[in-house]
This record gives structure tokens, sequence and C-alpha cells, in this order.
């Protein structure tokens, strides 16, 4: 870890917390925020993320990506998620990245990712990654989806405040590989970790249910996913898989 991160036994949001120390001055990237417990952690789509106190990982990893432009602000998320994949992969986890934002183990949601970035005339000015990582938790009732931990699926059982030092030298190390010219590694290694890349799988676009070939995700983080003749790509809500996990 880059600096001395900030904690906090308790606080709203972790990107809450961030949002407001941006506005209130400078802070230097690769700072750290994490807390045990969140009132009004934040999920996806106005979600709320719900962890139990002390059992898992809730950090916001600030940075300033000045060199991506927001065409290409999705190099981030996959940098970040294959770090948490190589975190997981340390602990003798093979994880996927489920399209998005979400990490699975045994088709089970690990952990859940929320990058807030700062746009200004056309530029990201700084990025806010929200990190919930499951650790300790056992039993996720208020869960949406199938869920899972690092305890359940390899009996780690760590504080997760030492974890999140290790996990953010994971993070750090993706992001400098990014930031120094990487892009082509890290698609190559973010295709080899996406979940049921080449399996068929039933999606929804809203409008009706299919069988498609997940193939890839292309440089404006589009799922690109093959059914009938051809290869179509699908943005953020436009497209959502079903199956028996994930969010
Ligand atoms: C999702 O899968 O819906 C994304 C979940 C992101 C949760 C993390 S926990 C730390 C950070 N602070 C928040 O309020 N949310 C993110």
């Amino acid at each position: 870890m880059k600096h001395k991160p900030l904690t906090y036994r308790e606080i709203d949001s972790t990107n809450a917390e961030a949002a407001r120390l941006l506005r209130s001055g400078n802070l230097p990237g690769g700072v750290v925020i994490l807390t045990d417990y969140q009132s009004s952690g934040r999920g996806q789509e106005k979600n709320v993320w719900v962890s139990d106190p002390g059992k898992n990982i809730l950090m916001s990893w600030i940075v300033y990506p000045a060199f991506l432009s927001v065409q290409d602000q999705f190099q981030l998320s996959k940098a970040v998620s294959l770090a948490i994949t190589d975190f997981l992969g340390a602990h003798s986890l093979d994880a996927r990245i489920k399209w998005p934002n979400d990490i699975l183990c045994s088709d089970a949601k690990i952990c859940g990712i929320l990058i807030e970035n700062g746009i200004m005339g056309g530029q990201i000015r700084h990025s806010i990654v929200g990190i919930g990582l499951n650790v300790r938790q056992e039993r996720f009732p208020e869960f949406p989806w199938k869920a899972t931990s690092m305890f359940l699926e390899a009996g780690t059982d760590v504080a997760p405040g030492g974890l999140a030092a290790s996990l953010a030298g994971f993070l750090d190390l993706r992001y400098d590989q990014l930031a120094g010219g990487g892009a082509e590694v890290i698609n190559r290694a973010y295709l080899q970790r996406l979940y049921r890349l080449d399996v068929p799988s039933i999606f929804t676009d809203g409008r009706s249910q299919f069988t498609g070939v997940v193939r890839g995700v292309d440089d404006s983080g589009r799922l690109r996913v093959e059914a009938g003749a051809g290869i179509t790509s699908y943005g953020f809500h436009e497209i959502r898989m079903l199956c028996r996990s994930g969010s």
C-alpha cells in the first residue's frame, strides 16, 4: 500500500467518504479508505451493500487516471477486476470476472466493485474505486444472489484489515501496469478470467431471453455476445446473464 489507510470503525459509505474528502482537499493517488461497517453501503444501480460488521473488506481506493480518456474508462475496471482475482489467486482461490462488476468463486459472488469517476471537461479527474470483498462472512440472507466468502471457499480466517493492505498492493501493481502502457496485457489477462467465456449462456436484453456466447469485451467496455448470425456489443444496462448466481 502506497499510503497509510484512513480507517473508520463505522461510516455511511467509504465511497461517500472518499467523495467528501476529494471535495475538501487534495489527496494523494493511491489513498485507501477502510471501514469495519457501513451504515449506507452503496452497490451498483442504487442497490444497498450490506455487510456484517468486521467480517469483510469494505474499501475505497482513490486514483487519478489522467492517462485514460473517458472512452477508455472501462480499462480501469479491467485492471481493478484483475487485481482482485490476482489477490484471490494468491489465497488459492480461482476467481472469475463476471462482466461488468462482479467477482465470482464457484459461481457465487465474492466481491462487488463500484467505480465512481469524476469527469470534468471530457477528462477523468479522479476515480473512486469501491470494493466490497467477502472475507469471513458465512451467511448472506440479504444478498439477492448466491454469495460466498474467502472463508467459505478456502477457510481464510484472517482479519479483513490486514488483507486489505495486500489487496491494495495488487491494485497498485495492475494500475501501474495500465499506466505504463500495458493495456493489451491487461486485455488478454482479463479475457482469460472472464466468467463463462466461450460457453453458451442464457441472457435477457429486457425484451426477450436468448442463448448466446460471451466472446469478450470491446474497448469501450461493452460485452460482446455471439447469438444467431453474429456478434453484438451490449452496454451496461442492455443485457444480463441469467444464471444461478451473480447480480
Ligand atoms: C455491487 O456489487 O453492487 C458493488 C458493491 C460495492 C460495495 C463497496 S463496499 C466499499 C465501497 N463503499 C460503498 O458504499 N460501496 C463500495
